[in-house]
């Protein structure tokens, strides 16, 4: 009985494992390992947030073809365009709906990202929804929206 116990306690005079929970060693133990974990998650992250996709180019604000971008074919669907310099991220929000928004964050103006079915920004983690509304993290306002046309028969979409 006491040499099993050595080998489940590691050689000290508590019984396992009821008195490593009570006094502590079993929580350290796990709170290390999570700490390591929530670490390896933020360099994650931190990466992630790193890979600002500068978006595809486009020449002009109208005539803007859907079919060029594969994501825009199914509602929900994000694309991230650059026109003039101006970071931006149509969505889909509808079968012939769609919203852009400036990825220019409110809050103090890095780029921000697309993350799962919304946004994220990488400056100080601000969340948005996919039409751009604030959802948590920094608090700062709605991400910036630009009216948007979307022409059935031509398959277009038209900013401002
Ligand atoms: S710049 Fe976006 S959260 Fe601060």
């Amino acid at each position: 009985m006491e040499s099993n116990q050595d080998a489940l306690c590691g050689g000290c005079s508590h019984q396992p494992p009821t008195e490593h929970a009570r006094d502590g060693i079993g929580r350290r133990t796990f709170l290390a390992q999570t700490a390591l974990l929530a670490a390896g998650a933020v360099l994650a992250a931190c990466a992630a947030g790193d890979a600002t996709d500068p978006g595809t180019t486009v020449d002009s604000t109208s005539g803007i073809k859907v079919s060029d971008f594969p994501a825009l074919a199914s509602v929900g669907g994000i694309a991230l365009v650059n026109v003039s310099g101006n970071p931006l991220a149509i969505v889909r929000t509808g079968d012939a709906s769609f919203v852009t928004l400036s990825r220019i964050c409110p809050h103090q103006g890095n780029t921000i990202n697309p993350n799962g079915s919304g946004f994220l920004c990488p400056g100080h983690g601000a969340r948005f929804s996919a039409t751009g509304q604030w959802q948590g993290g920094e608090r700062t306002s709605n991400m910036r929206s630009y009216a948007t046309s979307y022409d059935a028969a031509a398959g277009t979409i038209t900013i401002g």
